[in-house]
């Protein structure tokens, strides 16, 4: 395989929602017109794969994530017109885009489901999960507790409980109908010929299970293999990015042990962590995850690393205890947490702006093994708003200039109100300010994007955790082909000097990547490294020319 040809192992992906990034025609909600014309920020920015949050026609009663037609854009954000010329302006500019695939369920809103639900001889009513009496189970296993209660809501037109294992306005699509797997391939097929590059894929873990009152629990995977199958027929560099959020060792089902089902899943074993070690400066259970995940993993496919996303920070799989501690440190907040798991804040406020940290998790984010994904707005270090619902609170507009509403809209009250006054308010925190200054947070990550677009060792190559003689301190080493790389990051406030026996054929030199403080082999080819307090270094292994930024793959 050549070495390009897999884009998305090289790629940086940015996720945004239409709704909150850019509004161009004044109504309050950000539309694919200004999308478009924020798209050369992104490809400035380093950006090579933008993630679009559902767009689809949707009562909106969960973040689009409640479609009433997979075929329709919602006029919210404009027509379809507007949605062909925006993928347009992002080929132009070398940009791919994904999109959401919400194939686990419907808004009750769909004609599916009404269809459904007026005659049970209906072809429909398959399409989703009946029961006549509601399970005995039924408050178990909802994903938004306690907002939500119940998995089994009665319709009374239906005669029947249906199932939801999101919101009651969410009912859970028959995935084992293979009438409706048609249609899934036929969705897949209608947006892939208008240009996207594949799918972010909702709710894997529940798109597997087979769904009903009284079922055995059984999992289809062969459905993601087919999945894969059509894609790679209709379009042969599209991909499947996952939302699965399960334990590492259970990762190999869903990339396939031979690489034949998902290629990319978002990596939560390691996210969650992630925050362990920030909250606590032990990396101790970061490494084991690293390690697990790793080693879960078919050659083809690819992690991909996030620090936030659109939801809450689940911590769901931490142990209660670590658990307790990372809430103490960044939710100590009744109101800061959600769902009796996770963290409804954004990055840099739980970082409690401290550039050091910041600079420390993004270092992490773009040298972890697999490819980085940018929430929108964390670029800039932008903050959240608890007065808003549930997850709603990390949702806010696009702070780009400190005009009214950040500039993210002319109207007299946008979709969710912007970040106003504060540490965190558009005023101090926007794009246009940032730009301006080159010492900006923006302008950091734009530098250090670039600087990672040249490593190929980390998007290619094997990964090994090293373990080294300062504890708080996480070592990783990257080699693909003739190239090696080394990164080194503290956890600790406070400095740390470590030593590290590096096998090298060169000249016993390690280039520093992003300093110029190169570090030279003392006796015995042992380097001693030194690490600020929540430091963090990226060096070329062997390399012969300090000037020499592209390793010789
Ligand atoms: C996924 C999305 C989340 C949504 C849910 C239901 O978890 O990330 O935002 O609410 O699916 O579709
Ligand atoms: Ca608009």
């Amino acid at each position: 395989m050549a070495i390009d040809d897999y884009w998305f192992k090289n790629a940086v992906i940015y996720c945004l929602n239409v709704a909150t990034y850019m509004d161009c025609n004044g109504d309050g909600i950000g539309d694919f017109e200004g999308l478009s014309r924020r798209f050369d920020y992104l490809a400035a920015l380093g950006v090579t794969c933008v993630w679009l949050q559902p767009f689809c026609c949707s009562p909106n009663r969960d973040n689009g994530y409640d479609i009433s037609d997979y075929y329709g854009v919602t006029p919210r954000f404009g027509t379809s017109g507007d949605f062909v010329e925006c993928m347009n302006t992002a080929q132009a500019l070398g940009l791919r885009v994904v999109v959401d695939l919400v194939a686990n369920h419907t808004s009750i809103d769909h004609p599916w489901f009404q269809a459904a639900r007026a005659d049970r001889k209906s072809p429909y009513r398959d399409w989703y999960v009946w029961a006549d009496r509601r399970p005995r189970n039924h408050a178990q296993g909802t994903v938004f507790p306690p907002v939500q209660k119940t998995t089994w809501t009665r319709d009374r037109k239906a005669g029947q409980y249906y199932f939801h294992r999101f919101y009651d306005h969410q009912a859970d699509l028959n995935t084992w109908n293979q009438a409706y797997r048609e249609e899934l391939y036929k969705i897949m097929g209608y947006w892939l010929q208008l240009g996207v590059s594949g799918f972010r894929m909702d709710a894997v873990p529940f798109l597997v299970e087979k769904k009903g009152a009284n079922v055995k629990p059984a999992k289809d995977f062969a459905l993601l293999q087919e999945m894969r199958r059509f894609l790679q027929w209709r379009a042969r560099d599209a991909i499947l990015l996952a939302e699965a959020n399960v334990p590492a060792n259970e990762s190999m089902h869903y990339f396939g042990d031979e690489g034949d089902r998902l290629q990319m899943m978002l990596n939560f074993p390691v996210n969650q962590r992630l925050y362990y070690a920030f909250a606590t400066h032990d990396p101790k259970p970061l490494k084991r995850a690293l390690r697990d995940t790793i080693a879960n993993i078919p050659r083809d496919a690819q992690w991909v690393q996030f620090l936030r996303s659109h939801d809450e920070l689940d911590l769901g799989r931490l142990t209660e205890e670590q658990r307790a501690k990372v809430f103490q440190v960044f939710a100590p907040d009744a109101t800061m947490q959600l769902y009796n798991r996770g963290i409804r804040r954004r990055l840099a406020p739980m970082l409690g702006n401290d550039r050091r940290r910041l600079e420390l998790a993004y270092s992490l984010l773009f040298s972890l093994p697999g490819t980085p994904m940018i929430q929108y707005g964390d670029e800039i270090g932008m903050g959240e708003d608890l007065s808003l619902n549930e997850r709603e609170a990390t949702r806010t507009p696009m702070q780009w200039t400190g005009e009214p509403h950040g500039g993210f809209t002319s109207a007299k009250k946008s979709v969710l109100p912007v970040v106003d006054g504060g540490i965190f308010g558009y005023q101090k925190v926007n794009v246009n300010a940032q730009r301006r200054d080159p010492n900006s947070f923006m302008n950091w990550i734009t530098r250090l994007i670039r600087v990672r677009k040249e490593c190929m060792e980390i998007s290619w190559g094997e990964c090994e955790v090293i373990d080294c003689d300062a504890d708080p301190v996480l070592v990783l080493v990257y080699r693909f082909r003739k190239a090696a790389m080394l990164s080194l990051h503290n956890f600790s406030d406070v400095a740390q000097s470590l030593h590290l026996k590096v096998r090298d054929k060169g000249g016993g030199r390690l280039i520093d990547l992003i300093g110029s403080e190169h570090s030279r082999a003392g006796p015995r080819g042992i380097h001693e490294i030194a690490l600020d307090g929540y430091g963090y270094r990226w060096f070329r292994i062997g390399a012969v020319d300090e000037t020499l930024s592209r390793a010789p793959y």
